[in-house]
Parts: structure tokens; sequence; C-alpha cells
């Protein structure tokens, strides 16, 4: 007999692991399926996020930024260090560390709140509410059964057909996280986020880092004012080889390295590299979910069709995170599994995907929410901005991380903040009072009347905010 529950949750990532507890948390007897193993061939939660994405790689942000300080910046502090020097092996044993600890955690969670935890592949094998779900994992393949399914089964790599991924010298995100050696010459095809969070990684830590990238403009879903000052800081500046309006031609294997043949606009060329990253995006992941065997929608692009409130063409089964429409970014997912399960339980809720803060861990970081200058210009909306730099913030002069600044962009008549761009170190924090802002529809004015400590980062929020009525006292 199948065992049966409320709610099953197909993917432990943060979309599906916070939908399974918030869904037992609101009194569903809850299952969540994750056929995740980590390096140790053992079962593991959290997915992408936890163990490839999000977390492993701000491990190594913070390890080769702590080398750069080192290197660069302890001196003016009268700091002297002889002989540094970085041990990669340590580094990734620290990052593996944090990823179990919070891997452990997401299973001690699990506990806490009883949600059975189910190891293995899950897919639909019919039914119409309730479900039927095979699972496949350790021992004997068993059903499990819920009138309620949550689909989180996130998102995997994108490769490029003629770039064959090994993990080993040509990788996606798996490999490029998990270097147990600095490589000499490092190439990245695609100057997108990963690209430029581990392509930073890696330079800190002495690679000559060479971006190969398809567009003609830079970080184009940045405000263009942010992407033209990060262009000059991570090029002039930190000395990231970006090229631009590149068209990736033939990728040759030699026993050490890579050749990669490419078009730009000085005409044919070849990058050698001793490992390659392929950073050229990632796609929803629907592999063997069963998605036909009850008719769950799926779009032209892959993604499974959701309606606002992640509801697919079925009744009782919901999509959420990487697999479905919006950014690809755990907190999106986080929210909707919040926002799912509640809606299981009869109560409201709703994301708004327009108030979605985006940030890019680099150094300076880049952080974002609401719309670009270049989108209001498009949409032909009136407004106006206020933008204040970091260069004559007292407490920014005392980190040592004077460079960049925030812009509010503002509705001209209602003065509504429609947009708020930082690029500085610590963005992904000051960012947060933006999106409050934007959630409870803030003026740029009630920004600017808002006490902001001194001497702090988020005076510049506060200055920019004053900039947008031409009041600002400290520019
Ligand atoms: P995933 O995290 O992909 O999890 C899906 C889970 O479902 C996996 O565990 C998988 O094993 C499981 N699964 C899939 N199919 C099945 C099945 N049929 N049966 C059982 N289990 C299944 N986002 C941010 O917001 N901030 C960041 O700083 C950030 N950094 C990133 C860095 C890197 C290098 C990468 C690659 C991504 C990063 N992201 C970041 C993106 C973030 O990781 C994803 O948006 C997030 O993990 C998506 O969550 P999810 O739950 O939808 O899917
Ligand atoms: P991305 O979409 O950010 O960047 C991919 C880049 O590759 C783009 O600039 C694209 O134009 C380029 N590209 C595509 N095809 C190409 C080709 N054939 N040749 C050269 N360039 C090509 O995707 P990325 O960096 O792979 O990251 C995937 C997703 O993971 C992100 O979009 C984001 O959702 C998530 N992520 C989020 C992070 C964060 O929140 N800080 C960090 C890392 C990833």
């Amino acid at each position: 007999m199948a065992q049966k529950f409320d709610v099953v949750v197909i993917g432990a990532g943060p979309a599906g692991y916070v939908a399974a507890i918030r869904a037992a948390q609101l009194g569903f007897s809850t299952a969540c399926i994750d056929e995740w193993k980590n390096g140790k061939g053992e079962y593991a939660l959290g997915g992408t996020c936890l163990n490839v994405g999000c977390i492993p790689s701000k491990a190594l942000l913070e390890s080769s930024e702590n080398y750069e300080r080192v290197l660069q910046k302890f001196s003016a502090h009268g700091i002297s260090v002889a002989g540094a020097s970085m041990d990669v092996e340590k580094m990734q044993a620290r990052k593996d560390r944090i990823v179990s600890q919070l891997v452990n955690g997401v299973a001690y969670l699990f506990k806490k709140n009883k949600v059975t935890w189910l190891k293995g592949h899950g897919s639909f094998a019919g039914g119409a509410g309730p479900y039927a779900i095979e699972v496949r994992g350790e021992g004997a393949a068993h059903t499990v059964e819920a009138a309620q399914v949550i689909i989180a089964t996130g998102s995997v790599a994108r490769h490029l057909a003629e770039v064959p991924v090994d993990n080993e010298i040509v990788c996606d995100n798996v490999g490029a996280l998990a270097f147990r050696s600095v490589p000499e010459r490092l190439g990245v095809i695609g100057a997108g986020v990963i690209g430029l969070e581990l392509g930073s990684v890696w330079r800190r830590l002495g690679s000559k880092v060479t971006l190969l990238e398809a567009l003609p403009n830079f970080l184009g879903a940045c405000d263009e004012t942010v992407s033209k000052e990060a262009w000059r800081i991570f090029t002039k500046g930190q000395g990231l080889d970006i090229r631009l309006d590149v068209k990736i031609g033939k990728v040759t294997r030699s026993e050490n390295g890579v050749r990669v043949e490419f078009q730009d606009s000085g005409g044919g060329q070849a990058l050698d590299c001793d490992r390659l990253v392929v950073s050229v995006g990632r796609v929803p992941n629907t592999r063997g979910l069963g998605a036909d065997a009850v008719g769950v929608k799926i779009d032209e692009r892959g993604f499974i069709d959701v309606d606002a409130h992640c509801r697919t063409n079925l009744p009782g089964v919901y999509a959420i995170g990487d697999v479905v429409r919006g950014p690809m970014l755990a907190h999106k997912g986080m929210d909707e599994g919040v926002m799912v399960a509640e809606h299981i339980a009869s109560q409201a809720g709703h994301v708004d995907l327009e108030v979605i803060p985006w940030i890019i861990y680099t150094a300076p970081e880049i952080a974002w929410v609401g719309k670009t200058e270049q989108q209001l210009r498009d949409e032909g909306v009136d407004y106006r901005a206020g933008q204040a730099p970091f260069s004559a913030n007292g407490r920014a002069m005392g980190q040592d991380e004077t460079s960049g600044f925030v812009k509010v962009l503002a509705d001209a008549k209602t003065d509504r903040v429609l947009g708020v761009h930082i690029i500085c170190a610590h963005a992904s924090e000051l960012i947060a009072e933006a999106v409050m802002a934007m959630e409870f529809r803030a003026s740029s004015e009630d920004v600017a009347r808002i006490c902001h400590a001194h001497p702090s980062l988020s005076e510049v929020v506060h200055e920019a905010s004053l900039a947008v009525d031409k009041r600002a006292i400290h520019l």
C-alpha cells in the first residue's frame, strides 16, 4: 500500500525544503523527495544552492577576498604580513565544512518539523489527485500518494554542444567550485553572474582570467551606469580580461589544458588555458519527472507552466523555484515555497516578481531591485534619479571601500521608488532597505526622511534618496 501524505514536495533545494517545512508547520503531513548525492555518495538536502551554488561560492569569495586584502590592503593599516600564501586545500575544506553544516541543518529542520525525507528520484506515476509518485533510491522503488504536490526540481547548468564538460578541465559550476589548485590561466565562457563571481575568486588567488562573452553589452541586465562602473573596476582596476561580442568556435582539449578558438571584433583568435569554466546560464530541470504521466504542462522553454500563484494546469499540483518562470534565485524560490504552502492551507500569499533583489557577489558587490534607468526610458516613464557616491562616506573610507555609488529612481509625479541600484562593498546588505521601501510603496522622500545611522554605508542610500529632489547634504 502506498504511503499517503497531504503534501509531497519533489526537490529539496531552497524552494522545496522551505515549502516542505512551511507545509508541515501548517499541520500537513509532508514528505520531501530528493535525489542529490554529495561527493561522498551520501544523500544531501539543499539542492544547487547549498551544495554547488550560493553557499560554496560565497565561502570561496570570502577566502579569496581575505587573501587579496592581506596582499594589497593591510599595509596601509600598518599591518605587515610576510610570506602570505594560500592553501587551496584548506580553503576548500573550510567551504566543504560550511556546506555540510548547512545541509545537516536542513535535515535537522526536517526532523524538527516532522517532514519525511524520502531519498531518491521522484516521478509522477499517475493518478489525478491523489497523485501517485514513485520514489527510486536506496532499496526497492516505492510509491507515495498525495493530493497536493509541489514540484521544486530546480535547474541545471546549460552546456554548449561544442564544449563537453568533464568537471576536471572544462567545468560548469560544480567543477569550478572544487579546483584543488589555482589554475595559471583560467578561461570562462559567459561573463554573467557565475563567470564574474567565480572568475573573480580565481583571479584574486592568482589566475590570469579571460572571460568570453557573446553579447556586445556587459551586464546588460544591470542599470547602465552600474555596468559601466563595474566594467571599469573589473577590467582596468582588477585585471579581468573580458572580451565582448564573441562567437565561440572550436574547443580542443590538450593533455593539460584547453584551447578555445573564437571570433570577436579583432577577427579570429585563440585562448589557451589550463581550466575552462562554462557559465552560459541554467536550464529548468524536469528530467525523469514523469510530467507526461499526469499531463503537467511544460512551456516551450522547458519551464513548468504556472500562474502567478505557482499553480500548474493540474489541480493540486504546484511548481516553484528555478523550474518555473522568473529569476533563478534562491530567495525567489523560498518565497514561492512559503506562498504555495500557505495557499494549500487556504491562506493568502503573493510573490511580487518585480520586487526581487538581485545581487552579484563580486568586489565591489552589485545589487539592485526594480527597474533600471534604461527600462524606465524604454517604457516612457517620467522619472527622477538621485545618485550618491561612497567616496565621501566616512565608514567606507575607514573600510577602504570607497568605490561605487547608490542610484535611486523615482516616479517624477508620485515620487514612488521604482528602482534602486547599488555598486559597493556590502551592497547585498544595503539593498534590503530598498526592497523594503519598494514593497511598502515608499516615495524617495520617505527614505530621505528616515534616520540613517552615522557613520554607516546606509547613509549613501539616504543621500541618493535626498539627491532625487536635489537636496543632498554631502554632495
Ligand atoms: P535547486 O536548488 O536546483 O534544487 C532542486 C533539487 O531538486 C535538487 O536537490 C535536485 O537533486 C532535486 N531534484 C530534481 N529533480 C528531482 C527528482 N525528479 N526527484 C528528486 N529530486 C529531484 N542564487 C541566489 O539567490 N544567490 C546566490 O548567491 C546564488 N549563487 C549561485 C551560485 C552558483 C554557482 C549557482 C550555480 C547558482 C547560484 N544561485 C544563487 C542560484 C540558486 O542556486 C538557485 O536559484 C536555487 O538553488 C534554486 O532553487 P530550487 O530549489 O528551485 O532548485
Ligand atoms: P547568466 O545568465 O548570469 O550569464 C550567462 C552569460 O553567458 C550571459 O552573459 C550570456 O550572454 C553569456 N552566453 C550565453 N551563451 C554564450 C555563448 N555561447 N558564448 C559566450 N557567452 C555566452 O548565467 P550564469 O552566470 O551561468 O548563472 C546562471 C544563473 O544562476 C544566473 O542567471 C542566476 O540566476 C543564478 N546565479 C545567481 C547568483 C547570484 O544571485 N549572485 C550567482 C550565480 C548564479
